[in-house]
């Protein structure tokens, strides 16, 4: 039986964090031997906001690095660049002609993401969840693993396959597109701030001490960990509403530390702050040691890179186009005739 499809991916939009790794790309490395799966650099999804020409290409190019550096085999996976493979754009259109208008303007990134850009929107930032609906549904992926904050835009992927492409240019038994569930773990789904444990880690966050950045050398991590918010409590927990940042830090060092929830409440619960924030410093650096490593390695190889990113970009046209052109055809375009 075919593997279960897998596809996800990340904005090279600034430096990756804890949050895309805890929250996304660590799992993509353990479905890559038990699914098929697609990771793509949403490049297109970049440029939604003001974004800086020159620096386009490169952060594109080492977020697929750390993609490999993180684990990603790109012998088992299909690692490429979204804009490298135009029936994203293409099946994009065709979805944005099926898709209300108000399912767009009640997306929560939106309206979070409109409100810092003043008068400056762009259709490209509402038309966003769309797109993402198209780089899912061109792959017929079963399944999306991802951070709990992309849960409304799967949402989204899935009313518009079922409601607005299979049930009015489908039957039952020939759906067109395929509707993938999401994928979220209980665990890392949501890391939080470290300036505001009620706020998620985020990469627009303009405040650079809110995130550790995988590729922040040891004494930046240091730094910004002893900085973090905490509280006048002696002693971590997790659940406490009154103390999200307790929580989230305490969350941090179990996955870190790739111990249980239960092993890290019982070794902090008599621990002060100024105990616990070393030990949680030395256990981040000492987790993206090896990432860090892996990924200067990496970079110094582009043609390395190159290749990878020349065979993905090959294997997902394949599919991507397959797809594309089903769509074509159930919605009644003209198909150019075949050479024969
Ligand atoms: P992006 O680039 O913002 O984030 C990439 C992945 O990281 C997860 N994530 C988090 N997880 C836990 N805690 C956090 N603080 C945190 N911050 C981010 C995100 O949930 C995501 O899984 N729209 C997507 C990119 C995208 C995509 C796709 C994803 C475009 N097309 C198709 C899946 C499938 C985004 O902006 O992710």
């Amino acid at each position: 039986m075919a593997r279960p499809r897998v596809l996800s991916g990340v904005q090279p939009t600034g430096s990756l964090h804890l949050g895309n790794w805890l929250g996304a790309i660590r799992n993509w490395v353990d479905l890559q031997r038990s699914h098929d799966t697609f990771f793509c650099v949403v490049d297109l999804h970049a440029i939604t906001v003001p974004h800086d020409p020159k620096q386009l290409a490169a952060d594109t190019r080492s977020t697929a690095a750390l993609y490999l550096a993180c684990g990603i085999d790109p012998e088992q996976a299909t690692v490429f660049v979204q804009s490298q493979v135009p029936a994203h754009a293409e099946l994009a259109w065709l979805l944005n002609c099926v898709t209300p208008l108000n399912w767009l303007e009640r997306m929560i990134q939106f309206k979070e993401k409109a409100v810092k850009q003043g008068d400056n929107v762009s259709v490209g930032l509402l038309d966003y969840p769309v797109l993402m609906a198209a780089d899912i549904l061109l792959y017929d992926a079963d399944q999306v693993p991802v951070g709990e904050d992309q849960k409304q835009h799967l949402e989204l992927a899935r009313d518009i396959a079922q409601q607005r492409i299979n049930s009015r240019f489908g039957s039952e038994e020939t759906p067109v597109l395929k509707v993938p569930k999401p994928m979220i773990m209980k665990e890392g789904a949501r890391v939080m701030s470290l300036t505001d444990g009620s706020a998620k880690m985020s990469k627009s966050d303009p405040n650079e001490g809110a995130r550790i950045n995988l590729l922040d050398p040891p004494e930046l991590i240091t730094k910004k960990i002893k900085r973090a918010k905490t509280d006048p409590v002696m002693g971590l927990e997790f659940g406490n509403p009154e103390r999200p940042e307790a929580d989230n830090l305490l969350g941090l060092y179990a996955l870190l530390s790739g111990q249980s929830r239960e092993q890290v409440s019982s070794e902090c619960a008599e621990m002060g702050w100024g105990r616990f924030k070393p030990l949680l410093a030395e256990t981040t650096v000492e987790a993206l040691r090896p990432i860090q490593q892996r990924y200067s390695e990496i970079s110094a190889d582009r043609s390395g890179l190159d290749q990878v990113l020349a065979a993905g970009r090959e294997r997902a046209s394949a599919v991507a186009e397959q797809t594309l052109q089903r769509v074509q055809e159930a919605m009644g375009f003209a198909r150019p005739a075949t050479a024969n």
